[in-house]
């Protein structure tokens, strides 16, 4: 089934949550390697693989334009403490990162990201020995679940200095906690700590935020899931 495209109509409760956290967590991010001596003078490298257009179809706020908007909020510090800001931006629909663009010419930033109409892999492939170089915040929204596979996941990992976030659909933990033998289409890296935290229970009493906030404490080291 292909995968429903969340930006030809305004963005859902659940998508906005999931915004909201990218955004805190962005938020806190910056704090973070803005205040730490050790990082003071070195880029700053932010990589959205599923970056989508910038805006849904009301003109609400995708991840693109949440962290620029994050990143123009701090820009007197950034510049105080001499950070260069590398921002990576990949979709892999071409017509969506056009519009991403256009956006981002608009908004006559005084960074100039760089945009990639790729596949993830192909993506992930061409940036690889980038990621961690310097500070590094890795945004993985995905559609469905399969592109964080073990060798994705190990090389974040292994990565220095790199955070990263990912999301993944919740309807794949729906399908997972429904039936257990179904693991197949389900990385393996995700089975244990999505069996601890997403139980049936969890997830019917709680309101989408209190949903993503349950599952992102499964691995409060650097994996978030909604
Ligand atoms: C969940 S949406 C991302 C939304 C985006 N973060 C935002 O806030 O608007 C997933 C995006 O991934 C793109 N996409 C789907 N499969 C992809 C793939 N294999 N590689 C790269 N991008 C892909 C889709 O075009 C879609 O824009």
């Amino acid at each position: 089934m292909p995968a429903r495209d969340l930006h030809i109509k305004p963005f859902d409760e659940g998508t906005k949550t999931k915004l909201e956290i990218y955004r805190s967590y962005v938020r806190a991010w910056l704090q973070v390697f803005l205040h730490a001596e050790a990082f003071r003078g070195k880029p700053f490298q932010f990589f959205d693989f599923f970056s989508g257009p910038g805006e849904d179809s009301t003109g609400e706020p995708g991840s693109p334009l949440i962290l620029l908007s994050e990143l123009l909020a701090v820009r007197t510090e950034i510049e105080q403490h001499r950070h260069d800001i590398r921002i990576f931006f990949n979709d892999q629909d071409a017509g969506k990162i056009d519009n991403l663009q256009q956006l981002c010419s608009k908004k006559s930033l005084p960074w100039q990201p760089r945009f990639e109409s790729l596949d993830f892999a192909d993506a992930f492939k061409k940036v690889q020995k980038e990621i961690g170089l310097s500070p590094s915040l890795v945004f993985i929204d995905q559609s469905g679940v399969k592109q964080i596979t073990r060798n994705v996941f190990n090389a974040l990992t292994q990565a220095g200095t790199t955070d990263f976030l990912f999301f993944t659909a919740s309807s794949a933990k729906w399908r997972l906690v429904n039936c257990s033998r179904r693991k197949s289409t389900f990385p393996k890296i995700f089975h244990t700590q999505t069996s601890i935290v997403s139980s049936r229970t969890n997830i019917e009493n709680g309101h989408p935020r209190e949903c993503s906030l349950v599952i992102s404490r499964s691995k409060r080291n650097r994996i978030s899931m909604v």
